[in-house]
């Protein structure tokens, strides 16, 4: 091979950066048989030793900043997860001329614009296939593969911690507490781990999606984020009675009036491929106007699955070193110029089905007055399902038509303040997932 090798800083050595210098040494061969030059890490920046990474000799320094400055570096690949010093990094390394890959959702749903806008500036690229479910190249799906297509939506199982305490609780009857512990010594879970069970490690990856499948900049704050932590046994039993499993997915629709930016727990038909999807695994469903309805599976975490994404980009950046920006696949999928304003909607303007469950005294005429606010607020209704107990208080189910969402508030709140109906309504929101 004539060039000479591209020389690479890892910055981070934990579980993804041991693992891509792990699989970077093992499948060194074939990578640069790939990418047509030799792929070599010239230096590791890492504030923490990890006893547990053979590097083989390379350099390893504590200062990461030391890696973004090095003159003989072409590409930092920053593995140290965060915010804060991860943009102080990547924005150095732009300065400095380096290409960039991360695996940092935080960084890029939150800082991205500002991220990509310094890479242009300075010609550089900045690549995140890891970002979003793990080893699952979705990324470059949509950003490339897809490229024909107007999207209508996308709809993923996007983290493998809600992910699995789900599926244990249907399957195994365990407690919530019990299983996220299990996923905690796993690996899976995030450092604080309120970001896998209330959704926000999934909005991260939803923004990207959303600007990826839309060509709008990355808007994380406009994200509606409801997490799976007030799911119960029971609620997981009447889906599955009623045809349906539920799944925390992170949706992103396109309508007229905007764009649908939203995680919360889900129902969704069981005979779905995606209500398949179990324990750690991720999946993202994309519907698309040409191609239809397309699946992507597979692991969307852990050491090598990740750094299997990680060197995907590698080999990318290294494949079109020389290309100039305009001839490179643009970060956003769309010309930064042509990036459409199309606003993100309010959850109170989305429309969806919804599960409702309710406590109510078993007495003459209850379901008559649920009934009647429920068209008052022109919600019609799928499914209803009572089963009668020796309690004071009977469950009753009710499986709704699509209804914007500040109605089914409304009709919520004035059922809750019948008196015979005991405590919160339980409401869930319910996913078809069937192609336009
Ligand atoms: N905490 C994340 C998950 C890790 O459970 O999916 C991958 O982003």
């Amino acid at each position: 091979m004539g060039f000479k090798p591209v020389k690479v800083g890892i910055c981070g050595l934990g579980t993804v950066g041991s693992g891509t210098f792990n699989v970077l040494q093992r499948n060194q061969e074939e990578i640069s048989r790939r990418a047509g030059r030799v792929i070599r890490v010239e230096q590791i920046g890492a504030r923490r030793p990890n006893p547990l990474a053979d590097t083989n000799g390379t350099q390893i320094v504590a200062d990461v900043f030391a890696v973004a400055r090095n003159p003989e570096i072409d590409v930092v690949v920053e593995l140290i997860g965060g915010c804060d010093v991860a943009r102080e990094l990547v924005l150095e390394a732009i300065e400095n001329g380096k290409h960039v890959v991360t695996a940092n959702k935080a960084l890029i749903a939150v800082h991205g614009n500002e991220i990509f806008e310094a890479a242009q500036r300075k010609n550089v690229m900045v690549a995140f296939e890891a970002s979003v479910a793990g080893g699952i190249p979705i990324v470059k799906a949509i950003r490339e593969g897809l490229a024909a297509n107007s999207i209508n939506w996308v709809a993923g199982i996007i983290n493998g911690t809600g992910n699995f305490i789900l599926t244990e609780m249907r399957d195994k009857g365990r407690a919530f507490e019990d299983v996220l512990a299990e996923a905690q010594q796993l690996g899976y879970a995030e450092a604080d781990p309120t970001f896998d069970v209330e959704g926000i490690d999934a909005a991260h990856k939803l923004t990207i999606l959303a600007s990826l499948a839309f060509g709008v900049p990355l808007q994380f704050s406009k994200a509606y984020t409801e997490g799976i932590s007030k799911i119960t046994a029971d609620d997981v039993n009447y889906a599955e009675q009623l045809g349906y499993r539920i799944k925390h997915l992170g949706i992103t629709r396109r309508t007229d009036a905007g764009i649908e930016l939203r995680v919360h727990p889900t129902l969704i038909p069981e005979k779905r491929l995606i209500a398949n999807v179990d324990g750690v695994m991720n999946a993202v469903l994309v519907d698309a106007d040409a191609v239809g309805p397309t699946l992507y599976y597979g692991a969307g975490a852990g050491a090598e699955p990740t750094a299997s994404a990680v060197i995907a980009d590698l080999v990318d950046v290294v494949r079109t070193l020389t290309a100039d920006r305009d001839n490179r696949v643009p970060h956003l999928a769309f010309h930064p110029s042509r990036l459409s304003d199309l606003p993100m909607l309010p959850m109170e303007e989305v429309e969806t089905a919804y599960y409702l469950r309710l406590q109510a005294a078993e007495n003459p005429g209850v379901l008559a007055e649920i009934t009647r606010i429920l068209a008052d607020q022109q919600i019609s209704i799928d499914a209803i399902m009572q089963h009668g107990t020796d309690d004071q208080l009977v469950p009753i189910i009710i499986l709704t038509h699509v209804v914007k969402e500040v109605r089914m508030n409304a009709a919520i709140k004035a059922i809750e303040a019948l008196e015979t109906i005991s405590g919160e309504v339980t409401r869930i929101r319910v996913e078809i997932l069937d192609a336009n």
